[in-house]
């Protein structure tokens, strides 16, 4: 079977070339490196920053994209008898969701302003079944748990290949990894001009995840979820205010706007931006858990 796949590719002149070896783990170290601008690769500084927005990371994140789909795909893996651990569960955007699907969820967090909006949520919402726990995902004993998720939480974690062993120790059954799918927004390049941002980010943190994975000898498949949010308004200043950075001028807002409008839909009496990003997941199934995974 394989000489005839050889044969067909050297008839149609496709040469097979061996792979290059690439440190997936030495490039991701010094990503994070050149990508720390804010120190932010120090725990306490990384502590101060999330205390400065916790109260307010609910409407930034909503305001930057959903995360429906992902939550879809997630939800397709899991089991109702399964117990959660989220690893850097934040204010709760996975862990209140997946509650519902789930026998128990964990949220740990190394954030404890994080964790006390979580908490507050919790309350507000008569949910049982979530425990907080709170430390770092690199230091603090990992509780065994069926499913392990890290959703946008790896970003301190410059000996990766440590990190997601201890994962995937912690995993009976599932290790789910979301990070990163680079995408430029069409308004971006127009955001770029007027507020000399630099050109967005184009790394795909996912993809080195899956990499430094393989190098640790833990198998994985990527996915990629494509979240949609469609911003609409009456006025087109007004969707310019909504995409524009938070320290914005009116007049910074006029000319984006301005910039604006020919890329926008026409829906009903609205102006509409529809608004795309990419979420990768990366899943490691134990080789030794019982059942069948994906069904
Ligand atoms: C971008 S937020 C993501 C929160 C949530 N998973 C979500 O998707 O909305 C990152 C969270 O990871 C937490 N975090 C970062 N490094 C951590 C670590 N080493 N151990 C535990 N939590 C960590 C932060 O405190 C923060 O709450």
């Amino acid at each position: 079977m394989e000489l005839v796949v050889e044969e067909k590719l050297q008839a149609t002149g496709v040469q097979t070339q061996p792979l290059p070896s690439v440190d997936f783990a030495k490039v991701w170290r010094e990503r994070l490196i050149a990508d720390n601008p804010k120190g932010r690769l120090d725990p306490e500084i990384d502590r101060r920053f999330w205390a400065s927005i916790a109260d307010d990371y609910d409407r930034q994140i909503e305001a930057s994209g959903s995360c429906k789909r992902t939550l879809e795909m997630i939800g397709r893996w899991l089991r109702p008898t399964d117990t959660l651990l989220d690893v850097g569960a934040g204010t709760g955007r996975f862990t209140l969701p997946l509650a519902a699907q789930v026998a128990s969820v964990t949220a740990l967090d190394d954030s404890p302003d994080m964790l006390r909006v979580l908490a507050q949520k919790i309350e507000v919402r008569g949910v049982s079944n979530i425990q907080l726990l709170h430390g770092a995902m690199e230091s603090i004993p990992l509780p065994e748990h069926d499913v392990v998720l890290a959703a946008w939480s790896l970003y301190r974690q410059l000996d990766l290949p440590t990190t997601l062993r201890r994962l995937a120790a912690a995993a009976r059954r599932l290790l789910i990894i979301v990070a990163g799918h680079p995408y430029t927004p069409p308004h971006r390049p127009l955001m770029e001009k007027i507020w000399n941002l630099p050109p967005k980010d184009a790394f795909p943190a996912y993809l080195y995840i899956l990499g430094v994975m393989h190098q640790v000898g833990l198998n994985a498949e990527a996915f990629v979820a494509r979240e949609m949010v469609c911003h609409r308004a009456k006025v087109v200043e007004t969707l310019a205010r909504k995409l524009a950075p938070e320290h914005a001028s009116p007049e910074e807002i006029r000319r984006f706007a301005a910039l604006l409008r020919p890329k926008l839909q026409r829906v009903g009496e609205d102006y509409a931006c529809v608004q795309v990003s990419l979420a990768g997941l990366i899943v490691h199934r134990r080789e030794d858990a019982f059942g069948p995974v994906f069904e």
